[in-house]
């Protein structure tokens, strides 16, 4: 069978076990049709592609993708990490923290206070990960953890 091209990985061990207490996210799932697709879709609502840059591939290719694009080398001044499981939640937070500007906001979707699985699983080990004078826990509105990165 053709691995798909978009939606999510396969799952890992970190994103079963739930019991039917949290949301499954088998392989392809919320796939929205691939980037041709969500190129038309810009277009469709008047996004202007000068002000977008996407790249295609599951994590982490697509930040390779970035990293090599000469346009894209700066810092960010706001961040959503959205991508519901384990594996792929933990690298883009380790990946995009060092590249977010003091000051910069970070949104880490999908954090359940005490779900030991998925996107929240992730978010709890990564958060350790950071020292506490580098980050501000500014709130959680509904799942959406937020989190500021300090001027050190
Ligand atoms: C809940 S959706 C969120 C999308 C967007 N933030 C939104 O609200 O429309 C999760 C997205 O993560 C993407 N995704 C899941 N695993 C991924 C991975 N390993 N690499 C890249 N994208 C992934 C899926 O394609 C899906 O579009």
């Amino acid at each position: 069978m053709q691995k798909p091209i978009a939606g999510h990985g396969s799952p890992g061990p970190k994103d079963v076990g739930g019991r039917g207490r949290y949301p499954e996210y088998p392989e392809g799932k919320l796939s929205c049709g691939g980037i041709d697709w969500f190129q038309a879709h810009l277009a469709k609502h008047d996004v202007s592609e000068r002000n977008v840059s996407l790249y295609e591939g599951f994590i982490p290719d697509c930040f390779e993708l970035y990293e090599h694009d000469p346009e894209r080398s700066g810092k960010f001044a706001f961040a959503l990490v959205d991508v519901d499981q384990y594996e792929p939640t933990r690298i883009a937070l380790d990946w995009v923290w060092p590249r977010l500007n003091p000051g910069g906001i970070l949104v880490a979707d999908d954090y359940v206070e005490g779900c030991p699985i998925l996107a929240s699983a992730a978010i709890r080990a990564w958060l350790d990960t950071v020292c506490e004078t580098e980050r501000e826990l500014i709130g959680l509105e509904d799942t959406q953890l937020m989190i500021g990165k300090a001027f050190t």
